[in-house]
C-alpha cells in the first residue's frame, strides 16, 4: 500500500466534495437545516459531501470500511475511512466562512494518513505515516512557544454534554490569565490543522467524535507536536476527549487540566 499515493488520490476526492459544499452554499436556505439532537444539525450538503466521498474513496481502496459522521450504519474494517463531509456545520449554516473536511486512513487503529481541507482560507493539509505534515505543498512545523504564558490556544464550547461544564470553565477561567488568548473557530478538524502549522500552540475539547479528530492527531504528529486525552493517555480519537500541543508546553497545559478535569 503506497500511503502517499493513496493520500494524493483522497486529496482530490475531498477537493470535489468541496466543490460540490461551495456551490450549494449558494443555493441553500434555513428550510434545508434538520436537527440530528439538540444543537446538532445537519443539511443536505453534509449527507451529499459524505455520500461522493465515500463513491470515491471506495475506488481508491475497494473494500475498504467507513466510520462516517452522517452514516452511523457503515461497516469498520482493518482499513477503514474515517469521514467528517462538513466539520463546523454551524458555521457552514450561520454563513460563517470557516468549515473543513476532514478525512483519516485508519488501519488496525492506527491513523496511517490524514487530510483537512479548510475551505475559507483554501488551505489543504495532508500527511501520511512517515512522511511530514503539508499545507498546501509546503511541509508544517508546530509553534515553538515554551511556556503557556507565551501561547494561543483553541477550544470547543460544550454544546450537548454539558457533565462536565464546571470544570471546564473552571478550567477556562484559568486558561484566560495564563495564556495569550483562547479561540473558538467552530471546525475543530481546522483547530488541529492550525496547531499542526503553528498558528496556535494547543488546543483541547471533549465531546468530540473520531471524524472530528482523526486526521487532525497524524497532522499534528508529523509536524512535531503531541496529542493525547485529558489524562495524558492515548485514547485521544474515540474517546471522547483530545489534546494537541506543540508538545513543549505539553506538560504545563496537562497539569494544568488534570488540576481542574483530570477525574
Ligand atoms: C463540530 C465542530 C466543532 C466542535 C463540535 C463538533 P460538526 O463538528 O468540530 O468545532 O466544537 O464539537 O461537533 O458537527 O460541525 O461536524
Ligand atoms: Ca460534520
Amino acid at each position: 500500500m503506497n500511503l502517499e499515493t493513496i493520500t494524493l488520490q483522497a486529496c482530490v476526492a475531498v477537493e470535489q466534495a468541496a466543490a460540490f459544499i461551495r456551490s450549494e452554499s449558494e443555493k441553500f436556505s434555513a428550510s434545508d437545516v434538520r436537527e440530528k439532537s439538540a444543537h446538532n444539525l445537519v443539511t443536505y450538503i453534509d449527507e451529499g459531501s459524505e455520500r461522493m466521498l465515500i463513491g470515491e474513496l471506495s475506488k481508491i481502496l475497494p473494500g475498504s470500511g467507513f466510520i462516517a459522521e452522517e452514516s452511523p450504519g457503515m461497516e469498520r474494517k482493518q482499513l477503514s475511512w474515517i469521514i467528517d463531509p462538513l466539520d463546523g456545520t454551524t458555521n457552514f449554516i450561520h454563513g460563517l466562512p470557516m468549515y473543513s473536511i476532514s478525512v483519516a486512513l485508519m488501519e488496525e487503529g492506527r491513523v496511517v494518513s490524514g487530510i483537512i481541507y479548510e475551505a475559507g482560507q483554501k488551505e489543504f493539509f495532508y500527511t501520511w505515516q512517515g512522511s511530514p505534515a503539508f499545507l498546501n505543498g509546503n511541509p508544517i512545523r508546530v509553534s515553538s512557544a515554551g511556556t503557556l504564558n507565551e501561547s494561543l490556544f483553541a477550544t470547543g464550547f460544550p454544546y450537548y454534554d454539558y457533565s462536565r461544564l464546571d470544570p471546564y470553565i473552571e478550567h477556562f477561567r484559568f486558561m484566560m490569565q495564563h495564556t495569550r488568548g483562547i479561540r473558538r473557530l467552530g471546525t475543530a478538524a481546522a483547530d488541529l490543522a492550525w496547531v499542526a502549522c503553528g498558528r496556535f500552540d494547543g488546543f483541547y475539547e471533549y465531546g468530540l467524535s473520531p471524524w472530528d479528530v482523526a486526521a487532525g492527531t497524524l497532522l499534528v504528529q508529523n509536524a512535531g507536536g503531541k496529542v493525547c486525552d485529558f489524562r495524558a493517555g492515548a485514547d485521544f480519537i474515540f474517546g471522547k476527549e483530545i489534546v494537541a500541543t506543540n508538545n513543549l508546553i505539553h506538560g504545563e497545559f496537562i497539569d494544568s487540566l488534570k488540576r481542574f478535569m483530570g477525574t
